[in-house]
This record gives C-alpha cells, sequence and structure tokens, in this order.
C-alpha cells in the first residue's frame, strides 16, 4: 500500500450507538485512536503507545446507519516521538452527504524491544498541505508541551478574577452542589482490550472514562449528556491486561449551556490492589452538553462545592475554558483581514502559534506569480479573492545564521529600513518571542504610522528546513492606538524564511496586504514604485556589510591570538 496514509470505514451498528441510536462518543475515540495508532506503527515499524491527544471538538452527531470514515497520518516524526493528525467523517448513504465530525491530533512514543534507543525517520514529504502540516506540528508540539505550564498560570490568575471572588464570597442561594455527581467505577483489563503486547488501547481508556463522565453529567441535568469536546488527553503512565483501572469522575463547574466533569483514571495490578497502591494513569476533563426532545440546549444550574478540592477544580474548569476559548478564537480570526489579536495571558501560546502557522501556510500557497527581477532580487505576488500578498526573494552572501540573527532582532531594523524609524521592545514573551512597537515615516502627506507586532523567530528543526520569522500585529491594553500622534497600522501576517547554503542563503520576506499598507504593494505591483526592491537592496547590502565586519572581527582575534 503506498502512502503513509491509513483509512478505517465503519458502518455504525446498534451496538456501537447508545438508547438513541447516536454513535457512541467512547466507541469513536476507540476507533480514532487505533487508526492512529496504525499510522503510527505504519511509519516507525515498531509498536508505539498514546501518549496524548489533543483537544477534540465534535461538529456532528452520527446515527446508526451512517458511515463513519476516518483518515490518519503522521505529519512529523520527532526523536522518539510523532505527530498523527486524523480527520472524521460522516458519510450518510441515502444522501451522499458528506459531514467533518472532527480533525484531531494524538501523538505516539515508540517503544522499541529491549529498551533499545531508536531515533524515528524523517517524514516524506510530497504536497503542499504536507510541508504544511509539517510545519504546524512543531508549533502543536509546543502548545502540548507548555500546557501544564499555561494552565498553572492562569490558575493563579484566576484565583484573582473577581467572578471566582464573587463565587467565594457570596455562594450563591441557587447553586447546586457537585457532591451528588460523584460516580466511581472499576474495568479489568482484559486481552480484548490491549494490544498484542498487552498494553492497554489508549482508546478503550477514553472509551471508559467518557462512559462514566456521562453518568456524571446526566445527575445535573436528568437528560442524556452528549459529548461537546475534550481537553487533552495525556497518558501518564502504561497500563497492561489484569490492571484493575478505577475511574473517579465529578462535575468541576458548569457554563450555561455546556458543564466541565473531571475523570481521574488509577491502575492497580494484583499486587498492587491488596496494598491499596495505585498508579495514577490518566485525567481527562470532558465537556457536555444536554438538549430536550424539540433539541433545545438545556441550561445547567450553577454549581458549588463544599470541599477545598471542589473549589480548586472549579477554579481549574474556568481556566481551561479560557485556553479553550482562546484557541478558538484564534483559529477563527485566522481569516480575519485586519483585526489584531488582543494579547493576555490566557491566549499568548494560540496567538504565537497562529503567528508561525500562518506565515508557513501564507508560503506554501499555490499560485505565487513572479512580478518582477533583479539581479539577485526576486519579487512574487498572490492575489487571492480579498487579500494580496507579496514575497521578495534575496540571494544574499551571508550565512544563514547570521543573517537570523540580524534579521529577528527588530531594533536592528533600524540601520537599513527605511519603512522603520523608531522600534523598541515592548515586552520579551520568551526568549524566541517579542513584542515591538515601531513607527514608520508619514506617507502622501498623514500622520506617522506605529504598528505593535509580535516576532516570533525559531531556528530549524532538522537539516533542509528554514529559519522562521514570524510577524503579526497584536493589541495591547498597556500600548493602545495615540490616535494623535501616529495612525495604528496593522500586519495580518508578514515575516522572513531562510535558506541556508554555506556562506550564502536565500532570504524571503512575506507579507501578506491589509487596507493600510496595499496602497505602497499595488504601486510596486504596478511598477509604480520600486520602494519593496530597494527596501530588499538596502536589506541585502546590510547583510553583507554586517558580514564582512563579522569576518574582520574573526581575523583580527585569529591574528591577535596568534601573536607571540
Ligand atoms: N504529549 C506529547 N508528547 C509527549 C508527552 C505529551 N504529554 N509527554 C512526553 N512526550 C514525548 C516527548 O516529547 C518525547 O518525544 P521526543 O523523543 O520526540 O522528543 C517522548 O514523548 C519521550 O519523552 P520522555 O520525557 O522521555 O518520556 P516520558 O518518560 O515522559 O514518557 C510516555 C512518555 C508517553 C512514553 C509515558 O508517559 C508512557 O508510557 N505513557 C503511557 C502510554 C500508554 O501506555 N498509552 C496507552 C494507554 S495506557
Ligand atoms: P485535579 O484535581 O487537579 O483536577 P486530578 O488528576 O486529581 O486533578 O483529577 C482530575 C479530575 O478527576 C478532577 O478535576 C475531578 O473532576 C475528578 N476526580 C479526581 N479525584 C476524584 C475523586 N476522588 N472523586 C471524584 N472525582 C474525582
Amino acid at each position: 500500500m503506498a502512502g503513509a496514509d491509513v483509512h478505517m470505514c465503519q458502518t455504525i451498528f446498534p451496538a456501537h450507538a447508545n438508547h438513541r441510536g447516536e454513535l457512541s462518543a467512547g466507541q469513536l475515540l476507540k476507533w480514532i485512536d487505533t487508526t492512529a495508532c496504525l499510522a503510527a506503527e505504519k511509519h516507525a515499524g515498531i509498536s508505539c503507545v498514546t501518549a496524548s491527544v489533543d483537544d477534540i471538538q465534535f461538529e456532528e452527531t452520527a446515527r446508526v446507519g451512517q458511515i463513519i470514515s476516518i483518515n490518519a497520518k503522521v505529519n512529523r516524526a520527532f526523536t522518539t516521538s510523532m505527530e498523527v493528525g486524523v480527520k472524521v467523517t460522516l458519510q450518510d448513504p441515502l444522501t451522499n452527504i458528506q459531514k467533518l465530525i472532527s480533525v484531531a491530533f494524538s501523538t505516539y512514543v515508540i517503544k522499541p524491544a529491549g529498551g533499545d534507543k531508536i531515533n524515528l525517520k524523517p517524514v516524506e514529504l510530497l504536497t503542499a498541505q504536507d510541508f504544511l502540516e509539517h510545519a504546524l506540528a512543531a508549533e502543536r508540539r509546543k502548545i502540548r508541551l507548555e500546557h501544564e505550564h499555561v494552565f498553572k498560570n492562569l490558575m493563579q490568575e484566576c484565583a484573582m478574577d473577581n467572578e471566582v471572588l464573587d463565587y467565594v464570597c457570596n455562594k450563591k442561594e441557587d447553586a447546586v452542589s457537585t457532591d451528588h455527581t460523584h460516580v466511581q467505577s472499576i474495568e479489568l483489563v482484559l486481552p480484548p482490550h490491549a494490544n498484542h503486547q498487552g498494553n492497554t488501547f489508549g482508546g478503550q481508556i477514553m472509551a471508559w472514562m467518557e462512559t462514566v463522565a456521562a453518568i456524571s453529567a446526566s445527575r445535573l441535568c436528568c437528560l442524556p449528556p452528549t459529548l461537546k469536546s475534550v481537553d487533552m488527553f495525556k497518558f501518564r503512565g502504561p497500563s497492561t491486561v489484569g490492571d484493575r483501572l478505577v475511574f473517579n469522575a465529578i462535575v468541576n463547574n458548569t457554563f450555561q449551556e455546556s458543564v466541565e466533569v473531571g475523570v481521574r483514571v488509577e491502575a492497580y495490578n494484583c499486587e498492587e490492589w491488596a496494598k491499596g497502591q495505585a498508579r495514577h494513569i490518566n485525567s481527562a476533563f470532558l465537556i457536555f452538553n444536554a438538549a430536550n426532545k424539540t433539541g433545545e440546549l438545556l441550561t445547567f444550574p450553577r454549581v458549588t462545592s463544599t470541599t477545598k478540592d471542589g473549589l480548586r477544580r472549579y477554579y481549574g474548569a474556568i481556566s481551561r475554558r479560557r485556553i479553550r476559548l482562546a484557541r478558538r478564537y484564534v483559529l477563527l480570526k485566522k481569516e480575519d483581514n485586519c483585526i489584531p489579536l488582543s494579547w493576555d495571558q490566557s491566549n499568548q501560546v494560540y496567538i504565537i502559534k497562529s503567528n508561525i502557522a500562518a506565515l508557513s501556510a501564507l508560503a506554501a500557497k499555490p499560485g505565487w506569480e513572479i512580478t518582477s527581477t533583479l539581479a539577485h532580487i526576486k519579487m512574487f505576488s498572490l492575489k487571492e479573492r480579498d487579500a494580496l500578498s507579496v514575497k521578495v526573494e534575496m540571494q544574499v552572501q551571508v550565512s544563514s545564521e547570521l543573517a537570523f540573527s540580524l534579521l529577528s532582532d527588530f531594533t536592528l531594523h533600524v540601520h537599513w529600513d527605511p519603512w522603520c524609524s523608531t522600534c523598541r521592545v515592548i515586552k520579551s514573551v520568551t526568549r524566541e518571542d517579542k513584542i515591538y512597537h515601531i513607527t514608520s515615516p508619514p506617507a502622501n502627506g498623514n500622520k506617522p504610522n506605529d504598528f505593535l507586532i509580535l516576532v516570533s523567530q525559531r531556528q530549524p528543526c532538522k537539516a533542509g528546513d528554514p529559519y522562521i520569522i514570524a510577524v503579526r500585529s497584536v493589541a495591547l491594553t498597556s500600548v493602545p492606538p495615540s490616535n494623535k500622534n501616529y495612525c495604528r497600522n496593522e500586519i495580518q501576517c508578514a515575516g522572513f524564511l531562510i535558506y541556508g547554503d554555506g556562506n550564502s542563503s536565500l532570504v524571503s520576506y512575506f507579507v501578506q496586504g491589509t487596507p493600510g499598507i496595499l496602497s505602497c504593494f499595488a504601486a510596486n505591483l504596478a511598477g509604480l514604485s520600486k520602494s519593496i526592491e530597494e527596501t530588499a537592496c538596502m536589506c541585502t547590502q546590510y547583510l553583507e556589510l554586517e558580514t564582512s565586519k563579522d569576518k574582520c572581527i574573526q581575523l583580527n582575534n585569529t591574528e591577535s591570538s596568534t601573536v607571540p
């Protein structure tokens, strides 16, 4: 079979469904995990275990008689782990209409026999979509690995949030205690629940968790709940045939039309069981809603808890909801033309991700047309329905490392970029992500412009990858637009990709036009102005001059160190 994709098709039978004839979410999670695991093992050539599954949203409900198609593909292999992208679609055989149910991303880790050290081979990239997913996988990995850190920060902030203080100080009379939503259940892991090596399937554990969580949610609504989304599943440790798995679930919080249920899974082998020594293997947070017979969504009551843990989990649910909404907001705003994203602690990881993702997506788009060429500079344009983008390619006699370090520090742009009059760092979010305030000279007799931009710089993950410097506008309450002095301009997506070849590099600058900067592009594309090419020439000269300075310094250092 060619390619690395794995496909699964299933007709939904009554055994897969609940009493309303709807495909049970647990069954779907099992199929997703099996398909994704088989894609991972196809790439790795050895057995793999589920490390985590990113947030999943379920957009549609599937019913008995309909057909589910699941496609899984390894997007990127890291060292011992790989990201698998999974797309689930639903087909109605009567109408042939296809609908998207979900897109999920799981991480699998190789388990070589005898504990050998093996590194995964890279994924072969064939299409523009492969290249794009490959680039985005690195960003998703960052979010995955930083999730706990972001959550902890938000928990601290949440404790000071007014709504929560209000809750703590004046417990609402109408709030319902979550105590009666506690559910405990046990499962014995048998061979059909495990793979050929005796490890419990991750999908099976997710399915059991969903069952227990749904029972917990139903205690609050007296209606069968429907799973809408799952926060990241992380498999902390393995479980095998013979383990007893104890599931504890309770409602953590309610949000108008949804409820968050948390589930903790502990495993015991026979010996541990007798001694009461538990292994914590998983915790997950599932979001349900519930509709009545006419399809109207139920409003959940406010909840309260009698325990300290309950209160902590109440905060936790608020923080997770903020992260989920921020993520959705960023994904929705991706196509928006000129509204800057408001920067705050809950959404910064997602804005950074979307910054890199937008530049990678722009670079990978087909249809770039060459519009002008100089000796070492080529200009391309890409016209889409509602956007105009420009790419300027510069061949420079500079190593890619040096080009990257000079271009990623925007305070150095004042030395060559005529559009950059002043530049100062407003916030160093991480070593690789900074927010700058830039002013630029007035155009056509108007006020000078200013920009508030996030610059995210990334080193190549492996040989052949480019250095990335992604730029987009953000909004910060501490630096509001000053209508008196400047006209605030927005950059939706811009930046540099740098490919190195020894002492020379190909530097590509991209910018997606928004109304504020389109007039300048239009003049360039129409040949009425040469400002883009001129700026590119100045950039090239600056980079090459800095290289010769760098060489002189190195030469002097070598000479002084060889002087006896
Ligand atoms: N999400 C995604 N990847 C993760 C991760 C997470 N939550 N935690 C660790 N990883 C990745 C690391 O990034 C690393 O990848 P790399 O080698 O490509 O850089 C790889 O896993 C190994 O990391 P390491 O820190 O050495 O491993 P660990 O000691 O944290 O173990 C598991 C990670 C997943 C192997 C371990 O937690 C485990 O065995 N979990 C149970 C898996 C299982 O049995 N699942 C089925 C259901 S029971
Ligand atoms: P946390 O308590 O920080 O949320 P845990 O991993 O301990 O993290 O638990 C995850 C979720 O599982 C909790 O948020 C809660 O909803 C549920 N849970 C944990 N322990 C219990 C328990 N003893 N009884 C009922 N539900 C529990």
